[in-house]
C-alpha cells in the first residue's frame, strides 16, 4: 500500500477521496489547539457547534477554547447511549439555538461520540458538515475516516445510519494521553488488523515497537496511526459503500462481532473481540492452505505479546456460530469472509463454512 514519509516528524497529512467528497486528514501534536486556524483555511460555516462527552470534554475541553463561544452539546458517555435519544438530545440544541445550515459541527470523541454526531450531522437538515476530532486510537486509526454514521437499535448495532463523508478530519496525537491503557490496547488491535490485510511493514512497526507505542511515543505513534488512515483512505476510495475491497477491513470482525453479540457488548472491547476473530481468521486460512503457519504464529505472538484477553472458553460454540449467522456481513444467506493469504494480503472469499469456524474455534479456545 501506499506510504509516504512524514512532511516533519510530528506533522503528517492524508487526502481522502470518496465519491464526490474531498477531505483532508492532519495528523499533528497540538492539532486540537489549532483547531480554529485549519477549520478557516477549509472555508466551513463560521457557527460551530462541539459534540462531545462529559468525560473528553473534562479532560480536554480546555484545548478547544478559542475554537466556538457556543457550549458543547454533550451526550452521555457509552456505547448505550449511542441511540436515537442521544442524536435527538443533539437535534434539541440545534433547534433550541436555531441553528441553520450555516452550521459545523464538530465531533470531539471516540467512535460513539463521532458516529452519533455525523449521524446529527448527515440529518439534520438533510444535512450539514462534520469535522471529526477523534479522541481514542480507535476513532483515529478507523471511525474518524470513510464517511459511515450511525447509532445502535435496541435490537443490533449499528441498524440505523448514514454515509456522510467529514468536511475535515483533525489527529491530535496528544489527546491520547489520557486514554486508558485497556483503550489504547483496543485500537492497536484494529492497528494490527491493518498490518495483516494491507501492510507487512505496518505490522513490523507495531510489532517492534510495542513499548514505545504503549507509552505513546509520538515519534512512533504519529507514524502508525497515518499509514492506518492511508489504508483506510485507499480502501475507501476505491469502496466508499462496501460493495467490494472495503470488506477487507472486516478482517477479524466476523467472529469479532459473533462475541461481543454472545457477551452482549459487556466484556470486550470491540478490538479484543476482533483480536480473538483474526485468529480465528488466521487459523480457518491455515487450514485451507491460504496462509504460512508462520505467519498466524506471528499474529498469535503479537496478540499474545500485546496482553491478556478476556476470557472465551465458557461461552458455547454453538452461540457463537448461531451469531456469526446473524451478522450483517452475511448477504443473502453468503457470508463473506476476510481471509488473510500472508501478513500483509487479504481476499474475500464466500466459502467458508460453519464448520470451518467451528475447527478453528476449537484451536484457539482449547480449554473449551
Ligand atoms: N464509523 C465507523 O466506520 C466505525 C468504525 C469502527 C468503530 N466504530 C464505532 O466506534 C465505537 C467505538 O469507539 P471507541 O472505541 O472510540 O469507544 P468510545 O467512543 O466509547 O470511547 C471509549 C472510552 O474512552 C473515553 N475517551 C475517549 N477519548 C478519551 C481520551 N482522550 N482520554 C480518556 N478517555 C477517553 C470515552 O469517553 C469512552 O469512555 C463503536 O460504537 C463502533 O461501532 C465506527
Ligand atoms: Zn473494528
Amino acid at each position: 500500500m501506499m506510504s509516504q514519509p512524514a512532511l516533519i516528524p510530528d506533522e503528517d497529512r492524508v487526502e481522502v477521496r470518496a465519491g464526490a467528497a474531498r477531505y483532508r486528514v492532519v495528523l499533528a501534536s497540538g492539532a486540537a489547539r489549532r483547531l480554529p486556524e485549519l477549520l478557516d483555511g477549509d472555508a466551513l460555516p463560521a457557527r460551530r457547534f462541539v459534540v462531545s462527552n462529559p468525560t473528553v470534554w473534562r479532560l480536554h475541553g480546555e484545548a478547544f477554547e478559542g475554537l466556538t463561544r457556543e457550549e458543547p452539546i454533550l451526550i452521555p458517555d457509552g456505547e448505550r447511549f449511542k441511540n436515537l435519544a442521544a442524536t435527538g438530545r443533539i437535534y434539541d440544541a440545534l433547534i433550541n439555538r436555531s441553528a441553520d445550515r450555516a452550521t459545523t459541527i464538530v465531533a470531539v470523541g471516540g467512535g460513539v461520540v463521532g458516529d452519533v454526531a455525523g449521524f446529527a450531522a448527515a440529518t439534520y437538515l438533510r444535512g450539514v458538515p462534520i469535522v471529526q476530532v477523534p479522541t481514542t486510537l480507535l476513532a483515529q486509526v478507523d471511525s474518524a475516516i470513510g464517511g459511515k454514521v450511525g447509532v445502535n437499535h435496541p435490537l443490533g448495532k449499528n441498524l440505523i445510519g448514514a454515509f456522510h463523508q467529514p468536511a475535515s478530519v483533525v489527529i491530535d496525537i496528544d489527546l491520547l494521553g489520557t486514554l486508558p491503557r485497556r483503550e489504547l490496547r483496543a485500537g492497536l488491535y484494529e492497528v494490527v488488523k491493518y498490518g495483516v490485510i494491507a501492510s507487512r511493514d505496518l505490522f513490523d512497526r507495531v510489532r517492534d515497537g510495542l513499548p514505545a507505542l504503549f507509552a505513546r511515543d509520538r515519534a512512533r505513534l504519529l507514524p502508525v496511526i497515518a499509514s492506518c488512515c492511508r489504508i483506510k483512505a485507499a480502501v475507501v476510495e476505491q469502496d466508499e459503500r462496501e460493495s467490494g475491497v472495503r470488506r477487507a477491513l472486516n478482517f477479524g470482525h466476523t467472529v469479532g462481532h459473533a462475541l461481543e453479540a454472545v457477551t452482549k457488548y459487556r466484556r470486550f472491547r470491540h478490538g479484543e473481540a476482533v483480536a480473538y476473530g483474526m485468529l480465528v481468521a488466521a487459523e480457518v486460512a491455515v487450514a485451507r492452505g491460504a496462509m504460512p503457519a508462520s505467519d498466524r504464529d506471528e499474529l498469535a505472538a503479537v496478540i499474545t505479546q500485546m496482553g491478556p484477553l478476556p476470557a472465551v472458553s465458557d461461552l458455547p460454540a454453538a452461540d457463537i456460530l448461531d451469531a456469526v449467522t446473524r451478522d450483517k456481513k452475511v448477504i443473502e444467506g453468503t457470508l463473506h469472509f476476510v481471509l488473510p493469504g500472508a501478513i500483509g494480503a487479504s481476499t474475500v472469499v464466500t466459502d467458508v463454512t460453519t464448520r470451518d469456524l467451528s475447527r478453528a474455534l476449537a484451536i484457539i479456545r482449547p480449554s473449551a
